[in-house]
């Protein structure tokens, strides 16, 4: 008996997987990108399928410039929008976001455009970089003048000395994250996994490992949309513009602190910046040293590269052919996931998966090496869909990394520098957390010395992504 139940439902399941293949064979046109299954590889963009809902992923460089092109149809604005309704938007909210998505006068398309030039560089970046910078060297001074080292863990320090820096130079006097409350409120919003992670995580691993990256992807691609969504409210506005800068300054700090001659590279460019009056302060001219360090400035682009993971989720508006012939349906979802571009050897050169401070500070085509493919380097997006914040992201963390960097030795309490693992991180972050904080000790180099740290200005961009690239490329 209970065979033959099995046997039924052996056959149900049976035919319900040849429909469902026989489904999906039917409704993938063949001028869509060719589904994952069909396990032909180096493709340049590929198909997941998923029930009720398609997926291409950007899987070559070459195809970026051309997507970038048709944002109107290719686009991130819909994702914004789309996710109104989900916070309970007011219906006219939703109305609003939603009108005129693929031309530049609709709103969800436009108000990135509104507050992109006062973070552009000139009067008001300069603010509020001066502010921030006063944060950080204030918290500085008082952990130098503690007399003697300081114990935390390096994660924990880099996210409540960025938080301070940024909430206070970005809401102003009004900072509501002085209330420890609503500090603590957003560290959990932040730092805890999402319900489905533990499962995706485990799916994930079980699949061979082109897929495993896509399925994070998907993950990913859903909570950024969540997030896109929280960004409608003040949790939301706290994702923008506070997830992203603590991690990648915690990387930029691992790097730099756990490799002996790098930070003595590093120390002697900065040094280079600084100078003592005859009272014997210490000036240093935060906006003078940042353009005067390629070697500090070089180690962060590449620690972007290696350690970023944003999955560039987009909507497709309307059915997109490209120009080799491929179709892009409508209401599909498309990935351009970071992690995929930064690791691709036509861009990078060989030597893609390693760590290289000096990959992008050493003149190009230097030694015989490639010349990267900046188009492939997208920490901040991309296109028509670039982070409007990267300029005082960049300031911020070059600012941090230079201050302590010429202020402390960090030292690991262990005893010697050990790259965490990063298996438990919320997928919602777009730079991996640490599953472990590291402990170490901040000792002052020199606790008699009085620095004066000051940001006078700056009116062009520093170049780190290609589209504010000068003379680069
Ligand atoms: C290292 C720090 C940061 C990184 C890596 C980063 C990265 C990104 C990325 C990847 C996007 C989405 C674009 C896409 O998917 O192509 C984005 C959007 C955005 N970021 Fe940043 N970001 C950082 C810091 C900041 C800061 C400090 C602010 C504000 C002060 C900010 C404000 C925004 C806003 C408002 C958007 C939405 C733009 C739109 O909807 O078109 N970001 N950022
Ligand atoms: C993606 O591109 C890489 C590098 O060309 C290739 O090895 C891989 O097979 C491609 N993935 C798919 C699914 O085609």
């Amino acid at each position: 008996m209970a065979s033959t139940v099995a046997i039924i439902a052996g056959a149900i399941i049976a035919i319900i997987y040849v429909s469902l293949r026989f489904l999906l064979y039917c409704t993938q046109d063949a001028r869509e990108p060719p589904a994952i299954e069909t396990d032909q590889y180096r493709l340049p963009i590929y198909t997941l399928r998923l029930p009720f809902q398609r997926i291409y992923v950007v899987n070559s460089t070459g195809l970026i410039p051309e997507l970038q092109k048709q944002w109107r149809s290719v686009s991130f604005a819909a994702i914004a929008a789309a996710a109104g309704s989900v916070v309970g938007m007011s219906k006219d909210a939703l109305r609003i976001m939603h009108q005129d998505l693929t031309s530049e006068h609709g709103f969800s398309v436009s108000w990135p455009h509104f507050i992109a030039p006062s973070m552009a560089p000139g009067k008001e970046l300069d603010a509020i970089t001066r502010r921030s910078v006063e944060v950080l060297s204030a918290e500085m001074e008082s952990m130098r003048t503690q007399g003697g080292p300081v114990r935390t863990g390096l994660w924990a320090w880099s996210r409540q000395i960025m938080e301070a820096a940024t909430t206070e130079a970005v809401w102003g006097p009004q900072n509501p994250y002085r209330d420890a409350g609503i500090a603590k409120a957003w560290r959990h919003a932040s730092s805890s996994p999402p319900p489905c992670s533990n499962t995706c995580g485990t799916v994930a691993t079980k699949l061979p490992r082109e897929w495993s990256a896509s399925v994070m992807s998907i993950t990913m691609a859903y909570l950024v949309w969540v997030r896109t969504t929280l960004r409608a409210g003040e949790l939301g506005n706290a994702f923008a513009v506070l997830s992203n800068t603590a991690p990648c300054a915690w990387w930029v700090l691992y790097h730099i602190f756990s490799d002996a001659q790098l930070l003595d590279e590093i120390r002697h460019e900065l040094s280079a910046a600084v100078y003592e009056d005859e009272n014997h302060v210490w000036h240093v001219d935060m906006a003078r040293l940042l353009a005067a360090c390629p070697l500090l400035l070089g180690t962060f682009q590449e620690t972007m590269r290696y350690h970023a993971v944003n999955p560039g989720p987009r909507v497709i508006l309307k059915d997109v052919v490209l120009n080799d012939g491929t179709l892009l349906k409508k209401g599909s979802i498309l990935m351009i996931p970071t992690t995929v571009q930064h690791t691709d050897t036509t861009a990078w050169g060989d030597d893609a998966d390693q760590f290289d401070h000096l990959r992008f500070s050493r003149t190009a085509g230097a030694n015989g090496r490639k010349k990267p493919n900046r188009i492939a380097f997208r920490p901040f997006g991309g296109g028509q869909f670039l982070c409007p914040g990267r300029h005082f992201a960049s300031n911020e963390i070059l600012a941090v990394t230079a201050l302590a960097v010429l202020q402390f030795e960090v030292v690991p309490v262990g005893g010697k520098w050990v790259e965490p693992t990063v298996e438990n991180s919320p997928p919602q972050s777009a730079f991996p957390l640490p599953d472990e904080d590291i402990q170490v000790e901040f000792r002052p180099r020199d606790p008699k010395k009085a620095w004066d740290v000051t940001f006078s200005g700056v009116d062009q961009p520093m170049g780190i992504v290609s589209e504010d690239a000068v003379a680069d490329s």
